[in-house]
Parts: C-alpha cells; sequence; structure tokens
C-alpha cells in the first residue's frame, strides 16, 4: 500500500487516488442533445489494469475525443464523466490539428519507431514543426492546469506516453513535491535516432523531472539512458538517471493483458455460437489472422506481400489457406495514414485478383474493429496469428491470441521488432518483418508443423501472458513509484 490515506468520520480508510493521465480518455463519447452524453467506456487493457489496483482510487484525466466549445456541451460533459471516474481536458481544434495529428502521429510517432522525421519537415516547413512543437507544450500545458487542479495532497499520478512528455516538467513546476510518474508505451528509439530530432533536450529534460520512469522493455530504457547521456550529458546510474543534481529512477515495466477476461469470454454461449459458425464457415481451410490498428508500423502491406509469396511458392495450399486482416482505421486526419490505406487496399485486390476463384478469396480484409466477442471467437479459430510489426512498443494482439488458442494451440508469428518478442519469442516464430521470404518461411514451417511442437510452444507463452497481467504490471509500476517518492524524500533529509 502506497501511503496510509487516513480514516473518514465513518472509520472506513480512505484509499489514496491514482490520477492516471493518458491523451485518451478510456472513453467514446457521443453527443446526444444540448446537455445529454451517451458514454461508452472502452474495455481496454489499461482500465482493466488500473481497475485492478485496490489500494487506490483511480480517476482518469484526458482528452475525451471530441469537439466541446461551447459552455453547456463542456459543462455536461464534465459531469456525465465524472459518475464515470474521468475528468476532461478540453482540446480546441487547432490544438488537435497542431499537437495530436501533428506532433505527436506526425513527428514523434514515426519518429519512436524508426520512420524518422517526415520529409517535408526536414526541408522546406521547419517552421511547421516549430509551431506544432509550440501546439505540443501548449497542449501539455492544458493537462497539468486540469491535473493541477484536481490534484490533493497525497495524491500519486501516473503519465502516459509520448503526448504527454512535458507533464512531468509542468506539474513538477506546479508543485515540486507532486508524486510523477511518466511510462512510454512505444519504442523509445536508439540515441541516433532521437538526437535528430530539433527538440530533442527539452523533450529529455521534461521526462526527467518525473519519480519514475517506466518502459516495456530494456532496450528502450537502455536507449533513453544514452540519449540523455550523449544529448544532455547527465549521468546513467544503476537506479536512473542524474540530470542537474536531481535522481530520476527508471526501470522496465512489460504490460501485459487481463487474461482472465478473454479465456473467461470464450465459455459465454453467444460465443461459442460464433465459433460455430466460424469454424463453418472456413471448414477445409487453415486460417490465418492479423488483428492491427492501419498504422504504418504494423507492417500491413509487408506482411500481405509475404502471404502473396507463400501462395506463389506453394500452390498446393492456394485454396486451403486463408489470411483474414482486420485493419481498424485510426488517426485518418493525417495524410500518411489516408495513403496507407490506399496502399493496402490496392495491394489485396491485386493478390485477390490473382489468386480468388469465383467462390472465394485468399484475403478477407476489413477496414473495421470488430466486437470484442466476435473478435475473441475469431482468435480462438486462428490456426496462425501474424503479428509482423515493423516496429511495436509491447504489441498485446499476440497476447490476446494466446489467451484464446487453449483448445487450438495455434501458432504466432512474431516480429521481432515488436516488444512482445522479448516475452514470447520461446513459443513464437521470430521473423524480421521487413524479410518477406523469411516471413513466407515462417508460414510455410507453421501451417506445418506438428501438434506436439504446437502444444510444447504454447504451453509456453500461455502460461507466460496469463501470469504476467495487466494488473500486475500496474501495480508494479505503483509499488516502485512509492519507493522512487521515499527515497527522493530521504535523499532530501539527508
Ligand atoms: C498506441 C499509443 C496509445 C494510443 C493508441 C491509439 O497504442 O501508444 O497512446 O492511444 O495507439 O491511438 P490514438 O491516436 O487513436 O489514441
Amino acid at each position: 500500500v502506497l501511503e496510509d490515506g487516513g480514516e473518514r468520520s465513518d472509520g472506513i480508510p480512505i484509499k489514496p487516488r491514482l490520477l492516471v493521465v493518458s491523451n485518451r480518455l478510456p472513453v467514446s463519447a457521443v453527443r446526444e442533445g444540448e446537455d445529454s452524453w451517451t458514454l461508452e467506456m472502452s474495455a481496454g487493457g489499461l482500465v482493466s489494469a488500473l481497475l485492478g489496483v485496490k489500494q487506490f482510487d483511480a480517476r482518469w484525466i484526458g482528452w475525451a475525443g471530441v469537439k466541446v466549445t461551447d459552455e453547456v456541451g463542456q459543462k455536461s460533459l464534465t459531469e456525465a464523466l465524472a459518475a464515470k471516474g474521468c475528468i476532461p481536458v478540453f482540446l480546441d481544434e487547432e490544438t488537435v490539428h497542431q499537437y495530436y495529428n501533428g506532433y505527436c502521429n506526425n513527428i514523434l510517432w514515426p519518429l519512436f519507431h524508426y520512420l524518422g522525421l517526415p520529409k517535408e519537415d526536414r526541408l522546406s516547413t521547419t517552421r511547421s514543426l516549430q509551431s506544432q512543437f509550440a501546439a505540443y507544450k501548449k497542449a501539455n500545458q492544458m493537462f497539468a492546469d486540469v491535473v493541477n487542479k484536481h490534484h490533493e495532497e497525497g495524491d500519486v499520478v501516473w503519465c502516459h506516453d509520448y503526448h504527454l512528455m512535458f507533464l512531468p516538467k509542468f506539474l513538477k513546476e506546479y508543485n515540486s513535491k507532486m508524486k510523477v510518474g511518466w511510462f512510454l508505451h512505444t519504442p523509445f528509439p536508439s540515441s541516433e535516432i532521437h538526437r535528430t530530432l530539433p527538440s530533442r533536450s527539452e523533450l529529455l529534460r521534461a521526462v526527467l523531472a518525473a519519480d519514475l520512469i517506466g518502459f516495456h522493455t530494456y532496450d528502450y530504457a537502455r536507449h533513453f539512458v544514452s540519449a540523455c547521456t550523449r544529448v544532455l550529458g547527465s549521468e546513467g546510474v544503476p537506479q536512473g538517471v542524474e540530470d542537474q543534481g536531481r535522481l530520476a529512477r527508471l526501470a522496465v515495466f512489460p504490460i501485459g493483458i487481463d487474461s482472465d477476461r478473454f479465456t473467461k469470454v470464450l465459455e459465454l454461449p453467444e460465443v461459442q455460437e460464433h465459433i460455430k459458425e466460424l469454424t463453418e464457415r472456413f471448414a477445409g481451410r487453415k486460417v490465418m489472422l492479423g488483428v492491427d490498428r492501419l498504422d504504418m508500423i504494423k507492417g500491413i502491406p509487408q506482411k500481405i506481400l509475404a502471404f502473396e509469396k507463400f501462395l506463389e511458392e506453394n500452390p498446393c495450399w492456394r485454396d486451403k489457406v486463408v489470411l483474414i486482416q482486420i485493419a481498424v482505421p485510426t488517426r485518418t486526419d493525417v495524410p500518411e495514414y489516408q495513403k496507407l490505406t490506399s496502399q493496402v487496399h490496392e495491394i489485396v485486390g491485386r493478390i485477390n485478383g490473382r489468386f480468388g476463384t469465383l467462390t472465394d478469396v485468399p484475403i478477407h480484409h476489413l477496414d473495421r474493429t470488430l466486437g470484442f466477442h466476435e473478435l475473441c471467437a475469431l482468435y480462438s479459430i486462428t490456426d496462425v496469428a501474424l503479428v509482423t510489426s515493423l516496429r511495436d512498443g509491447m504489441n498485446l494482439v499476440s497476447y490476446e491470441f494466446v489467451a484464446c488458442q487453449n483448445s487450438k494451440r495455434g501458432v504466432l508469428i512474431l516480429s521481432e521488432f515488436a516488444g512482445a518478442a522479448q516475452s514470447l519469442g520461446a513459443g513464437a516464430i521470430l521473423v524480421n518483418p521487413w524479410n518477406i521470404s523469411e516471413v513466407s518461411a515462417a508460414i510455410g514451417q507453421a501451417l506445418n508443423m506438428s501438434a506436439e511442437e504446437r502444444e510444447k510452444r504454447h504451453r509456453y507463452n500461455f502460461a507466460h501472458v496469463t501470469t504476467h497481467t495487466a494488473q500486475r504490471w500496474a501495480e508494479f509500476f505503483v509499488s516502485e513509484m512509492n519507493d522512487a517518492v521515499i527515497e527522493a524524500q530521504n535523499r532530501i533529509r539527508e
């Protein structure tokens, strides 16, 4: 337990509060009338992880993802969200454009995934990069204002992801005693990549204001430390980074999923019904599955080209295997994402034209998300899952697939550039997603794998996924934060 929260007058202990801050609230809001809203809470991994952290009373602060400019709307949405433990940050249209679409998703996201800075920003439009950076700082300040307004003594603030790198600094400027942690859900790239960023120093120093900094893998942590030592001249020490006389603790916290939620849902009659339908639909064929946001980091074109190569070189498999690719639309206002959508459609069309028959096609490509029940049913009937991200912080699709495979014992083909390769590598077939021949050969290996080998690999991964859960991850982070804060207080006393 982080700290004794004291007692209410009726003798019930008060839990310390955890303020979780992320760019997006785990809720989708739809306006029904002038002052009425329909809210749908997302049941993603982070939400279940935090619900599982019993020693805290968690509140969530973030952008509701909708444009609300009028006072009535802002007030009514704030009230509706309060009932769900959520506090909104209202971002105006220009800020969303410059901060979210611009600096977050067009600059930091590709850079952190080794795709470099956008070409047009390198030379001619440096000014747009500067204005996006200014909007990024402004948006981070808006988040800090809301956090500061709601912060009470004893609260722990946990900031999430690349959108909010300035938040630790701004919060500490408000209150140096605030307990602040920051966790990065993406990779942190090699310092050689990071140092191409014009605002490299400011970003690092802003993060270093946190008491605890967390990453998914040891490599990301190592890259961050070397960026700090090379760019800032700070010192890497066993506990973290020492900069300007202050220690920021740093540790590795690989995230997981709420595996029970997946294993239990498979028992529901409705899901069993879906499983039956899908099994009948694809009878006589092996099912290969990809589930990704339609993002350039996911390597969808490369994956489909590898599947084409496999069909080309293995005619005997042509009518015996199908690839289902669920491509969830995302960040659709960013031009790079629009280009990717057209590119994927073009490749899928070409391959289906080439290998399809009057009655069937080899690739079933869906530009949409699936409901949770349908998705779990699909995971469970899959023979081979293809997670071939070019870079990925962790990738929980690989975990979700494993959690749903207890009867089928399918094979996971996993990119060595996904954080998950470090935890599921022993059970999966690891591939370099850029090497289309290698991925094609892995497809052949997976489809022909003996039942004993599949069983052995599945057991290993299933044990990992069901023990290294999201809840454990969150508990570990907040308890480390507690230690970091106590240690810092002791150092000040000394
Ligand atoms: C990644 C990021 C998250 C982000 C998610 C969805 O997983 O690490 O912070 O929320 O993508 O992207 P979006 O831009 O729709 O929030």
